[in-house]
């Protein structure tokens, strides 16, 4: 393949030689006749299931930042290809052949899930495929799994609750249940807040682990109010969260703190209500960043999509972001993987989060943001841990 860039005046070139062609059997070698055609963004998000509302607002995001800068990629026009992916990781390798293999996407951009993750990032890997994470957590995903065309927009699991641990030292607790729907997302969100709060004196009274995506909490509840913790540290998202903050409140547990990452309220917070009051959290993002790209970033989003952003939102705008930054650089040649991944590599992503870059292992260094639900907003409290790296444990690159 010729992996020089080529300028928008050789691909429209390229176009009338590819239609002459296919009328005179000449097959040009000189430009990548792929650079003619549309570029094809493959998307592997659920749009069904409790992780639905995520789903959209990633894609809603990444539309808008591509809209924002003219609705193309490096001079292109854009086809997207959307899979649902029902947030189930027995289909993950399925969902990505159709796109990598079946439709031949230039990039993938998904998931979610941290288990779908894993079997996508298994198939992209393999392909070469650009991938781009704007949810899913899975630490191995910038860990053992890291690899050069692997990217993320969004967070490590451990990045979002590594901060909390010391946050709830602080605040006196020293014996804390957690709870989580049992798979990687939660165990890891769990096994970083209990990796720094156990390492300052902190104890686990129990864990407490529920099958995903089930939401009756009830038993649980009743659990743990026998235990009387200090606190409890959960995470759930999406739908659950929504359900999961409902019943704790009218469990009575409303005296035992609660804490976690910030998707326990992100998204929800409106139906949550008044049982989401005091709820204290750590995360990346938070509505009310009193910044003016932020706040732009929000009008601009309300207005178009008629409801509020969320952190979905803002990984997905970032994820749009990265692909606009990165095809602009190689002037839309799909085919210059290595100047692609190293524009991927070297961007700096203005994000309504604040401005972030990549680690070596493709993941954010970002600030960690404390939260707390005071009259049904999220306010900020401060930065819990500024500039946050993932170790990247087990990654070769790092
Ligand atoms: C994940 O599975 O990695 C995950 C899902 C939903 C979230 C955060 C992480 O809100």
């Amino acid at each position: 393949m010729d992996s020089k860039p080529v300028s928008r005046r050789t691909i429209l070139q390229g176009a009338a030689v590819a239609g002459l062609a296919g009328a005179s059997g000449f097959v040009p070698t000189k430009f990548a006749i792929g650079n003619t055609a549309k570029v094809k963004v493959g998307i592997m998000l659920p749009y069904s299931g409790t992780y639905a509302g995520l789903g959209e607002a990633i894609t809603n995001g990444m539309k808008m930042a591509i809209a924002e800068k003219g609705g193309k990629l490096g001079g292109r026009d854009i086809e997207y290809v959307a899979v649902d992916d029902e947030s189930d990781p027995a289909k993950a390798p399925e969902n990505t052949n159709k796109l990598v293999t079946g439709e031949k996407v230039d990039f993938v951009v998904g998931t979610v899930h941290s288990g779908v993750a894993m079997g996508m990032v298994k198939v992209t890997k393999q392909s070469g495929t650009i991938t781009i994470i704007p949810n899913a957590g899975a630490n191995a995903a910038t860990g053992p799994m890291c690899s050069p065309n692997i990217f993320r927009t969004s967070f490590s699991n451990w990045q979002t609750t590594f901060p909390l641990g010391k946050v709830a030292i602080e605040k006196g607790y020293k014996n804390v249940v957690t709870m989580t729907w049992k798979y990687a997302a939660g165990e890891e969100m769990i096994g970083a807040f209990e990796e720094h709060f156990t390492s300052r004196g902190g104890r686990i009274a129990r864990q407490i682990l529920v099958p995903f995506p089930n939401v009756e909490f009830q038993a649980n509840l009743t659990e743990i109010a026998a235990l009387k913790p200090d606190a409890v540290m959960c995470f759930f998202a999406g739908a659950g969260a929504l359900k999961f903050v409902k019943d704790y409140a009218a469990a009575g547990l409303k005296g035992i703190p609660l804490i976690g990452p910030g998707f326990l309220t992100d998204g929800v917070l409106k139906g949550q209500g008044e049982a989401a009051e005091g709820i204290l959290t750590t995360l990346h993002y938070a509505d009310n960043l009193d910044t003016p790209l932020n706040k732009t970033f929000r009008a601009a989003y309300e207005k178009q999509f008629g409801k509020g952003a969320d952190v979905y939102a803002v990984q997905g705008y970032d994820a749009g972001q990265l692909l606009v930054q990165a095809m602009a650089a190689v002037k839309g040649d799909t085919s210059a993987q290595p100047a692609l991944i190293a524009a991927m590599e070297k961007a700096e992503i203005k994000s309504p989060r604040g401005n972030f870059t990549f680690s070596k292992a493709h993941n954010p260094i970002q600030d960690i943001y404390l939260r707390e639900v005071k009259n049904g907003q999220e306010t900020v409290l401060g930065v819990a841990q500024k500039g946050l790296i993932d170790p990247a444990r087990g990654c070769k690159a790092v």
